[in-house]
């Protein structure tokens, strides 16, 4: 079992060095657009300063290479500073000499937040004589950074490594919703799966395929099944070199009985012009955007009757106004189903939000690329490192 922060013990005085992931979207003035990730970190935060920790928070935000002010973490520290009154601080460096001293006028209890970990070039390359630096600034190292924990960086498996360690509340809580997930599945189980990319989503759905009943393939992906089938898709997005993995999928899912469900109508779009095409072949120069009116009845109607559901990547180009509906009406369905729901990848959980509809979600990933690791089976490097009791 791994070790997590509730297993800490006298940590009262100890410089604890938590690793989070406060990758959130800034607007050009540096205000936060979505709080999310930070909210899911606060009860780590929470109980670290309440059991008497100097509490340095670090996290990445975005992919500067060096410094670059539109990325610094300042922004996220003031969100703190809120939620926090008196108790936080800011660094503007990651390491070295200002670092050292904000640390040592640090009293139990109180936060300091440090500048953005890939200002400094070892962060990403997992560097030794960053991670040393990591460690020298700390006694205990907590990781609550689900959204990075499928990459090996310095600050999130380099420095696990190296010092006594424990996960935060946020990638418990993911882990065991995963697991819960994948292990004791309810049924009828319906896996959704969108987003343009096909070639990200197979593994994950030939992972989906020894549990779900019913898989649900919208987006701009499921231009790949329909031409595996031998329907013509027009000018719609195509992975061409993946149509026989496609194939294969749907041979394996028909061997074993699992219904797949792809887009039977479309909304699509050629030189400006959007028309409905009835039928599931897209003729000419049009290209398929989201699904159409009967795709809707067909999917909406086979997620109301799910006991458990799990949801990654929109069903059309969601975030033009002409080609949202679907992913509406699907995420609509979701909440309203009132099957155990898990939305990961950060389109899905923004298309959620943006239908209003985000707090009838059980749960909501905080990790894109992470979660989608953790929906292909696999083991997420960040959290392997991590000691086990
Ligand atoms: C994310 O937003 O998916 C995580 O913060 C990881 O960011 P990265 O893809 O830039 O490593």
């Amino acid at each position: 079992m791994k070790r997590t922060i509730r297993d800490l013990k006298d940590i009262k005085g100890k410089r604890v060095l938590l690793r989070c992931d406060f990758n959130v979207p800034l607007d050009n003035w540096g205000d936060i657009l979505n709080a999310n990730r930070i909210e899911a970190a606060l009860p780590t935060i929470t109980y670290l300063t309440q059991q008497g920790a100097k509490l340095i928070v670090c996290s990445h935000l975005g992919r500067p290479k060096g410094y670059d002010k539109f990325l610094s973490l300042f922004p996220v520290a003031v969100y703190l500073m809120k939620t926090f009154p008196n108790k936080v601080k800011f660094c503007s460096k990651v390491v070295g000499p200002e670092v050292d001293l904000a640390i040592s006028k640090l009293h139990d209890g109180e936060i300091l937040v440090l500048e953005n970990l890939r200002f400094e070039k070892g962060e990403e390359e997992n560097s030794p004589a960053f991670v040393k630096e990591l460690c020298n600034i700390c006694d205990i190292y907590v990781d609550d950074a689900f959204g990075v924990a499928h990459r090996k960086q310095a600050s999130n498996y380099g420095i696990a490594l190296k010092k006594p360690n424990a996960m935060g509340f946020l990638i418990e809580k993911e882990l065991e919703v995963f697991d819960k997930a994948f292990k004791k599945p309810a049924h009828p189980f319906v896996a959704i799966f969108g987003g343009a990319k096909v070639d990200d989503k197979l593994n994950l759905i030939n992972n989906v395929m020894g549990m779900a009943d019913t898989i649900v393939i919208g987006g701009g992906m499921a231009y790949t099944f329909l031409q595996a089938e031998g329907i013509s898709v027009g000018n719609s997005i195509c992975s061409h070199e993946l149509v026989n993995d496609a194939k294969e999928i749907l041979e394996k899912a028909k061997a074993k009985g699992i219904k797949v469900l792809l887009p039977i109508d479309h909304i699509a779009e050629a030189d400006g012009k959007v028309k409905t095409v009835r039928q599931p072949e897209i003729e000419g120069n049009f290209a398929g955007f989201d699904i159409g009116p009967k795709t809707i009845k067909m999917f909406t109607s086979e997620i109301l009757n799910a006991k458990q559901i799990m949801w990654n990547g929109p069903v059309g180009k969601y975030e033009d106004r002409r080609f949202k509906k679907g992913t509406d009406k699907v995420a609509q369905a979701v909440a309203k189903s009132g099957a155990y729901s898990i939305v990961g990848g950060g389109d899905s959980v923004s298309a959620v939000e943006a239908a209003g509809v985000a707090d009838k979600i059980n749960h909501l990933s905080t990790g894109g690329g992470a979660s989608l690791k953790l929906m292909e089976g696999k083991v997420l490097p960040a959290v392997e490192v991590i000691d086990t009791i």
